[in-house]
């Protein structure tokens, strides 16, 4: 496949987290304080199989590799998954565990019997309308629809289906969606949840959710 092209003939921008070096590109989402409350809530075993539905450059899952978890990682955005690539290459060698990375729309670009012990997500969760949408990748890193939670939703109604008996998923929730529909959905999927990381910032609150299909 083509190359997609980064900025221009300029150095690319990376950041350092832990021993590994990421790469970052102007049409794929930095990661935030959302991915860091994300990343910094999960309990990773040698040996656990994670899903990690939207990669964006691959941080978490790459951090999970890093302590030997065995990692598929997907993404909608072609540039994303290019990025992902490139920051697994250039990481290999401090990964005790395997990442792979599938381009596709969340659990699409998966087979029924893929299962994991833990399901991750950041989605897009801006309440965005129809008037503020521009068409690029950003908005698909951010735009969660009307109520920002629409690929919250469509997260939700597929992760019992890729859980393993005692798996759980991990996803990201912002103040600025609606939480009494995230509670609705959580209810109709029969999901048990509890919050277990929290941010605060002025205006906004990031808390970050364990679901599971068993209490
Ligand atoms: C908020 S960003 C999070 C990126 C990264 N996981 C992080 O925490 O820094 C959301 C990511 O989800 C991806 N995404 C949005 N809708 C998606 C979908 N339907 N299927 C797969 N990935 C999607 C976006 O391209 C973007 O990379």
């Amino acid at each position: 496949m083509k190359e997609l092209s980064n900025q221009s003939n300029s150095k690319p921008r990376t950041f350092p987290y832990k021993n590994l070096i990421i790469e970052l590109h102007p049409e794929v989402y930095d990661p935030a304080e959302d991915s860091f409350l994300l990343l910094e809530s999960l309990h990773i075993n040698p040996g656990d199989a994670v899903l990690e539905l939207g990669t964006g450059c691959g941080l978490i899952a790459l951090a999970c590799a890093l302590k030997g978890a065995e990692v598929l990682c997907t993404d909608i955005n072609p540039f994303a998954v290019q990025l992902t690539r490139r920051n697994k290459d250039r990481n290999v060698h401090h990964l005790i565990g395997a990442v792979e990375i599938r381009q596709g729309d969340l659990f699409s670009v998966l087979k029924k019997k893929e299962l994991f012990d833990l399901i991750i997500c950041n989605p897009p969760y801006l309440p965005t309308k129809a008037t503020e949408r521009t068409g690029g990748w950003f908005d698909i890193a951010t735009d969660g629809g009307h109520d920002g939670l629409e690929v919250t939703k469509r997260f939700l109604e597929g992760v019992s289906a890729h859980l393993l008996p005692k798996g759980s998923a991990y996803f990201v929730f912002s103040s600025l969606s609606n939480q009494f529909i995230l509670k609705q959905y959580l209810k109709k999927q029969r999901l048990f949840s509890c919050i277990v990381a929290c941010h605060q910032f002025e205006g906004e609150e990031l808390n970050v959710y364990r679901v599971s299909p068993t209490a």
